[in-house]
């Protein structure tokens, strides 16, 4: 069969409450058209993130049954430790609340003021994290990474020569780790491939620099590789999880996107003493190491989810139906990060609003076209995001991209309600020449983009 049908029944569902395009306008308005300010309730499609918003399965919700919440030593601890151990095979793991307080632990510890950390892109919160503690974040994704319409297989991998550069001009003592995250979620959800790790594995091993995984997105970077790197088609995608992580030295992960649960994260190491020293920071601000801020449910939720994500059957749909969305919209025109990510799909706002200018915000411009259009909340990732406004002048720098992220929740959208998606895109295109820019009209002096106002500019 040809069709690709979601491998899955629908055994609770929760209403959509349908907006007509006046009440959206106003709404769009009252929330100073930043959709991050709107009520969940009155968007029809939310595609802002795909963090913490996946479907629980039967077995699942049936795990959170069975959640054991003694503060020590609990059941569910015990059965998340073994899933974990099962498919990361690192030898101490330390559960947190969710991704960011994983990176801190790790971090605050590692990190000191004068110290370089190189990923092939940082999230936001990991360069935080790593900013916070004194240390610079470098970024040394691929060249064709950088480029949204070049096309590369595994557009995620980080360049070796630039780390071996990096490493040369600093110094190993001065690169406590050296992090991969997988798939390269700032770069598009683009995968990793594992050649790409073996070879940056090499370098951090000659070097004896740790290399971590950020391993949010283990479980599709897994089936990106037994789709396209030769060697991989007939392994199983917890096996070639399995290969990719012996070959680092730990992982920091969200289990909020492929632990396919609602809240949670993990650090993991190989390190004894330093996970000491890990597990001491833990219970200073996030809980006792068999909770680690977590509920026993959450834990048990987890293990479940962490094996889900690894079935091949899921697997195709999800890669399949998010590739669906970027194929349908690119065929039209509409360009898009190529190829298509795992997680999401990045329209390039600023080749689909030429005549906006980057200052004048074509990402914001977008994401309020696809809530007024259709009620579908996305998030820009460009100059609302990443531009710098200087205190003094108040001259702005724009971002080196306008991106703008349709992220696709785990196990909760059908094929219709893509095709809606689809649909409203095309008609944004259609009459995309009218469409015009965005002024601030209130910002904070960090991350803006979540408290941002702004108004519509005339033409
Ligand atoms: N690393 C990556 C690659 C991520 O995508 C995220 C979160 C984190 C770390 C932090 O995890 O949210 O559990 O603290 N990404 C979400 C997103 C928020 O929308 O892409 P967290």
């Amino acid at each position: 069969m040809r069709t690709i049908i979601e491998p899955f029944k629908i055994k609770a569902v929760e209403p959509i409450r349908m907006t007509s395009r006046t009440e959206r306008e106003g709404k769009l308005r009252g929330a100073g058209f930043n959709v991050f300010l709107l009520r969940a309730e009155d968007v029809l499609i939310d595609l802002l993130t795909d963090s913490g918003t996946s479907a629980m399965s039967s077995e699942q919700w049936a795990a959170v049954m069975r959640g054991d919440e003694s503060y020590a030593g609990s059941r569910s601890w015990y059965r998340f430790e073994e899933a974990v151990h099962d498919i990361f095979g690192f030898r101490y793991v330390l559960p947190t609340h969710q991704g960011r307080a994983a990176e801190r632990i790790l971090f605050s510890i590692l990190c000191r003021p004068g110290h370089v950390v190189p990923n092939n892109t940082h999230f936001d919160t990991t360069r935080a994290n790593i900013e916070a503690a004194g240390a610079e974040a470098r970024d040394l994704v691929i060249p064709e990474g950088r480029v949204p319409a070049a096309r590369h297989p595994f557009k995620g991998n980080m360049d070796v020569d630039l780390l071996r550069r990096l490493i040369a001009e600093v110094g190993r003592d001065r690169i406590p780790l050296c992090m991969l995250t997988v798939t390269n979620n700032s770069g598009g959800g683009q995968p990793v491939s594992m050649a790409n790790v073996r070879a940056v594995s090499a370098v951090c091993r000659e070097h004896g620099i740790p290399l971590y995984i950020d391993a949010c997105r283990f479980a599709e970077n897994a089936y990106f590789i037994k789709l396209r790197e030769e060697g991989y088609a007939d392994k199983r995608p917890i096996d070639i999880a399995r290969e990719l992580f012996a070959h680092a030295d730990g992982c920091t992960m969200s289990a909020k996107k492929d632990g396919m649960a609602n809240i949670g994260g993990l650090l993991a190491t190989n390190d004894e003493r330093l996970a000491l020293e890990q597990r001491n920071l833990l219970i200073l601000t996030e809980g006792f190491p068999t909770y680690g801020g977590m509920a026993g449910r959450d834990l048990d939720a987890i293990a479940v989810g962490l094996r889900e994500a690894l079935d091949e059957d899921y697997l195709l749909y999800r890669i399949k139906s998010t590739t669906y969305l970027g194929e349908h919209i690119s065929k039209a025109g509409v360009p898009i990060v190529q190829p298509p990510g795992g997680h999401a799909i990045y329209i390039d706002a600023a080749a689909f609003f030429p005549q906006i200018p980057p200052l004048e915000l074509p990402g914001q411009a977008l994401v309020a076209e696809l809530y007024r259009e259709a009620g579908i909340r996305a998030v820009e990732i460009g100059t609302v995001m990443f531009g710098r406004r200087s205190p003094e002048s108040g001259q702005e720098t724009p971002a080196s991209m306008e991106l703008v992220r349709l992220a696709i929740p785990r196990r909760v959208y059908t094929q219709s309600h893509i095709d809606y998606v689809v649909e409203a895109i095309l008609q944004i295109w259609e009459r995309r020449e009218k469409v015009s820019g965005y002024r601030f009209l209130e910002q904070a002096p960090t991350l803006r983009h979540f408290t941002a106002r702004f108004a519509p500019l005339s033409r």
